[in-house]
């Protein structure tokens, strides 16, 4: 039985990760591919745990390195009990965001040292890595609309400041243009239907599936 791949769906918020994620699965599953989604903070019910208690609170409770070793135990737990089972068994997993948010959010936004998270990521998943990565990608401005439209906007990172913001931004894109063999960037500007239909074609290219 071939491997499943992991394709994980980054961007700061707002830029409509959870859409793509809900549209591609069904996508791969229309092609007769079993694929689950899934999503981080969380996933498993370890990291389900964390994420609570890593979103409630103040925007103080806790420092950047500490949510990122909350978040790299989460991930560990989440990759061990199931990410890795559902590839071994030919699934093909779709996260709404992994690692590449902690080193957007904690590093770039937050001031964490890059080659102290890759430390971080190699002790807790050794040399793991998506298959493919889509970075979606919005002028933190309409993002930040976008989030306080939605009724949920309440989490710790939505009421920081644009200029952290903006810093995410430039850390995704920081961060595809050195793992161009892994990462796609795509304007998420763009009606949902059309950004699915270019999450595809990248799907399509860099995985080689017809979906
Ligand atoms: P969530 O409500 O899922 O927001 P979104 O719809 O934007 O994904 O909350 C997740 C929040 O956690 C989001 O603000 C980003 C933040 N986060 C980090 O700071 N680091 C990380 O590694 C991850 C996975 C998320």
């Amino acid at each position: 039985m071939p491997r499943g791949r992991l394709v994980t769906i980054e961007g700061g918020e707002g830029v409509g990760k959870t859409t793509q994620v809900e549209l591609l699965v069904a996508a791969l599953g229309r092609a007769r591919i079993p694929a689950r989604p899934t999503r981080e903070p969380g996933g498993s019910p370890g990291g389900e745990a964390i994420r609570r208690l890593f979103l409630e609170g103040d925007g103080e409770r806790w420092d950047a390195l500490s949510e990122a070793l909350l978040l790299f135990a989460a991930r560990r737990d989440h990759v061990t009990r199931l990410i890795a089972p559902s590839l071994a068994q030919g699934i093909w997993v779709v996260s709404d965001r992994f690692a590449d948010s902690t080193l957007a959010y904690q590093g770039y936004g937050g001031g964490v040292a890059l080659e102290d998270l890759a430390k971080l990521h190699r002790l807790a998943l050794g040399r793991f890595v998506p298959d493919l990565t889509v970075i979606l990608d919005l002028p933190a401005e309409i993002g930040l609309a976008r989030a306080a439209a939605r009724a949920s906007v309440d989490n710790r990172f939505e009421r920081l400041d644009r200029a952290f913001h903006e810093r995410l931004r430039q850390g995704f894109r920081q961060i595809a243009a050195e793992n161009r063999a892994r990462c796609v960037v795509i304007d998420g500007s763009s009606d949902p239907q059309i950004v699915h239909r270019a999450v595809l074609g990248a799907v399509e290219g860099r995985l080689r599936v017809a979906l």
